[in-house]
């Protein structure tokens, strides 16, 4: 489910590159179906997928440890949630506004090649099918709950993030 969400996403940044600067409409519209996908996404992660991978992991690759995989993935989120915000400081289509669309692409490019790798990995390798069931289904209630209106994209520390994980339910 994560994975296939990863390819929507490269998707629409793709769709983005489609649209003439001067389809200011068309732009604000696809750029706002991405914000909300990017945000639900990472929201319902943090919510249903990390605590367990917290749980279950060792790390995987290049991470030192499942501690380490999970701060640097929050960290990422929140990169790509400034970046999000960014956008709203500037006209769409405007030079500004894609240029700091191009800062949440990287951002997000960055982290999903290394959650695919690390993350993704670690989790195939320690959790059940049943629960990778039960997690997809919380990620479609949770995507489709907010589909309309997306998440506040609020910051979460990392640190307290993997101390206190929420219970993933
Ligand atoms: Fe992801
Ligand atoms: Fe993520």
């Amino acid at each position: 489910m994560i994975l296939e969400q990863h390819h929507q996403q490269r998707r629409m940044f793709a769709a983005l590159d489609e649209v003439p600067a001067s389809e200011t409409e068309t732009l604000a519209a696809v750029w706002k179906r991405l914000e909300i996908l990017l945000e639900t996404h990472a929201e319902a992660e943090e919510r249903y997928f990390y605590p367990h991978l917290l749980r279950l992991g060792s790390g995987a690759a290049d991470a030192e440890g499942v501690d380490d995989e999970v701060k640097d993935a929050i960290k990422d989120h929140n990169e790509i949630r400034d970046a999000i915000v960014k956008t709203h400081d500037h006209e769409t289509g405007s030079e500004a506004w894609q240029k700091a669309v191009l800062e949440c692409r990287i951002a997000n490019d960055d982290h999903m090649a290394e959650e695919e790798r690390q993350d993704l990995t670690d989790f195939r390798r320690h959790a059940s099918l049943e629960l990778r069931h039960q997690i997809a289904m919380k990620f479609i209630r949770y995507e489709a709950l907010k589909a309309a209106t997306g998440v506040p994209p609020v910051d979460k520390d990392p640190e307290e993030y993997v101390e206190h994980p929420p219970r993933g339910e």
